[in-house]
């Protein structure tokens, strides 16, 4: 490959969320769900869960209602939730200062970018000044909660939305990146914005974090006096990771001009590390043409070695596995079926307890993932362990 070719190979995989169809695989049925939501539900909070990286910020990309207004708001910053909620409204704000001209929506916008810089800035003042005078060691999360505002906040978002939906009957509010929160953080967000987000026409859907999946799935977490998820979240969404078929047609599309680069058996070993993460399966792709720059195709082979050098340079530090640890993730390779594992390690000596034992904890710890009722070495162990 030459330059440039390599140059447009690495653009073509480069990680970033969608916005144009294209390039997008499979995921219709969650966009036309939360679609119809958008659409026909009266009003309601609403979660999108999975893994880092399976594609959350896309699918709300994708998210056109067809009805009132959509304003997408992309958190950044994470100290407290006093901050998370000053973030919120600031981004808010931004958002409708950008197509609102004039009127009292735009007022109350401007008033609330005017509010969270005068207080940010004031309590980040206050936080240092308090350095000098409290010696040893002074957390920034209590200087800035001590000082924030957070009843002015609420109201301003409040008002903001009364507003938008005064003017535009329908709201869909999506916001982003809340799954990268603490579980617990982001309960008590939800829980605090509860009653500011029950508003009729106002439908709200945002980015969780899969703990929260799960524990909404047990549905039945009572995780403190003022109520449980479900009373907080109407629903919640989670995306599956893709298929192996689909990890490789993400791949294939972005490089439809270049359809011979990668081999069928090297797109395979891409899915095989990827465990359908679509941002691992771009990222190892990438590692594997940095890897390869003076190859004219990658085939199978090479795609394996590539990966074994980087998830030994990546990850074998931070693993260290006793022998009965990869006798179990040998089995594992070879069975997917768990009675079956466990009968073949009890034929090597290991008593069937022990080996439910470690199937477990392997589980707990990620390396092992169970996909369809069937167990499997992750992508990224999977190819350290094999030889
Ligand atoms: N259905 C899909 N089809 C094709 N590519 C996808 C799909 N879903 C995600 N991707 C790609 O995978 C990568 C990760 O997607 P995205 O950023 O939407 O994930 P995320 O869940 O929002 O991640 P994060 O946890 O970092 O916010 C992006 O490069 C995106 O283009
Ligand atoms: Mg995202």
């Amino acid at each position: 490959m030459n330059e440039n070719e390599i140059r447009e190979i690495l653009q073509a995989l480069y990680d970033t969320p969608l916005s144009s169809k294209n390039l997008l695989v499979n995921r219709d049925e969650e966009i036309n769900s939360l679609n119809a939501i958008c659409f026909y539900q009266p009003k309601g909070v609403y979660g999108l869960c999975g893994e880092t990286g399976v594609g959350k910020t896309t699918i709300l990309n994708f998210i056109e209602p067809g009805v009132g207004k959509r304003v997408y708001v992309r958190l950044t910053e994470k100290e407290s939730k006093e901050i998370i909620i000053g973030d919120m409204l600031y981004k808010l704000a931004k958002e409708i200062e950008k197509h609102e001209e004039k009127g009292k929506l735009l007022t109350t916008a401007k008033k609330s970018i005017e509010f969270i810089i005068e207080e940010r800035s004031e309590t980040r003042s206050i936080g240092a000044s308090g350095g000098i005078f409290v010696s040893g060691n002074f957390s920034k999360t209590t200087t800035h909660t001590r000082k924030f505002n957070i009843y002015h906040a609420y109201e301003l978002l409040d008002d903001i939305l009364n507003l938008l939906i005064e003017k535009y009957n329908r709201i869909i509010l999506l916001i982003d990146e809340l799954d990268k929160e603490k579980k617990e953080e982001v309960l008590i967000i939800l829980d605090s914005l509860k009653n500011i987000f029950d508003k009729q026409g106002l439908i709200v859907i945002l980015s969780l974090p899969f703990a929260i999946y799960r524990e909404y799935a047990k549905d039945r977490l009572r995780w403190n006096e003022s109520g449980n998820l479900e009373n907080i979240l109407k629903d919640t969404y989670f995306l599956e990771p893709l298929s192996n078929e689909q990890i490789q047609e993400v791949i294939l599309k972005r490089l439809r001009k270049y359809p011979d680069f990668l081999d069928s058996d090297a797109l395979y070993e891409i899915a095989r590390y990827s465990d359908g993460n679509p941002r691992d399966a771009l990222w190892i792709s990438q590692q594997i043409v940095l890897n390869n720059l003076h190859k004219k195709r990658i085939t199978g082979n090479i795609a394996v070695k590539t990966i074994k050098k980087i998830t030994k340079k990546y990850f074998e530090n931070s693993l260290q596995l006793t022998d009965l640890q990869e006798a179990v993730l040998n089995t594992i390779t070879q069975y997917g079926n768990r009675n079956i594992i466990v009968k073949k390690l009890e034929e090597k000596g290991i008593k069937r307890q022990t080996a439910y034992t470690y199937i477990n904890r392997l589980k707990e710890n990620g390396l092992i993932i169970e996909r369809n009722g069937q167990l499997k070495v992750s992508g990224k162990i999977f190819y350290i362990i094999s030889k």
